[in-house]
C-alpha cells in the first residue's frame, strides 16, 4: 500500500467506526486527527471551540493534519470540517488515497443525536443546521478517489470494498 489512507466526510458518516476496522484490516497505525488534537492540547473539542473559537480549532486541525500526511503508512480519520481549508484538501490529496463517507441527512441525525461532542450541532433544530452545513460545504469532499454511502451498509461490508479499491 505505501501510502497514507484519509477518511473523509460529515459529522456522522462512520469515519471514526469504519477507520479503525480498516486500519486493522491492513495492519497499519490509526490516527483520528480530532483525538490527537485533544490529546495535544489537554482538552476536549467543545472546550477547544469555547475557549479559543473555530478558527482557533481549524488551526490545530492543519497543523495535525500536516503532520499525519508527512508520517508513515497509517489510515488518517479527519474531522468532518477538514476539507473546509484548500491547504488540506491538496495535501490529503497529494499524500494519499482519499476516502470519502457519506450517509443520509436522518442517519447522520440518528448517529450525532443527543451527542455533546460536536460543538457545530449543539442546540435547535438539529436536522436543519446538518442540511445547513451540508449546504455551506457542498462540492468540498469532491476531490475523493472513492465516495462510499455508509447507510444500510455492513461494517465489514463498507472495509472490504475500501480495501479492494485501493
Ligand atoms: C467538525 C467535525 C468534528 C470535529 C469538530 C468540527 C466539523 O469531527 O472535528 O467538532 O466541522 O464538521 P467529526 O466529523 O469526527 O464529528
Amino acid at each position: 500500500m505505501g501510502a497514507r489512507i484519509f477518511l473523509i466526510g460529515f459529522m456522522g458518516t462512520g469515519k471514526t467506526t469504519v477507520g479503525e476496522q480498516l486500519a486493522s484490516a491492513l495492519d497499519v497505525p490509526l490516527f483520528d486527527s480530532d483525538q490527537e488534537i485533544v490529546k495535544r492540547e489537554g482538552r476536549s473539542i467543545p472546550e477547544i471551540f469555547a475557549a479559543d473559537g473555530e478558527v482557533h480549532f481549524r488551526k490545530l486541525e492543519t497543523a495535525m493534519l500536516t503532520e499525519l500526511a508527512a508520517g508513515g503508512p497509517a489510515v488518517i480519520t479527519t474531522g468532518g470540517g477538514a476539507v473546509l481549508a484548500a491547504e488540506n484538501r491538496d495535501m490529503m490529496k497529494k499524500s494519499g488515497f482519499v476516502v470519502c463517507l457519506t450517509a443520509t441527512v436522518e442517519e447522520i441525525v440518528r448517529r450525532v443525536e443527543n451527542d455533546p461532542n460536536r460543538p457545530l450541532l449543539q442546540g435547535g433544530d438539529l436536522k436543519g443546521r446538518i442540511l445547513a452545513l451540508q449546504e455551506a460545504r457542498a462540492g468540498l469532499y469532491e476531490f475523493a478517489d472513492l465516495a462510499l454511502d455508509t447507510t444500510g451498509r455492513s461494517l465489514a461490508d463498507i472495509v472490504g470494498e475500501i480495501v479492494m479499491k485501493l
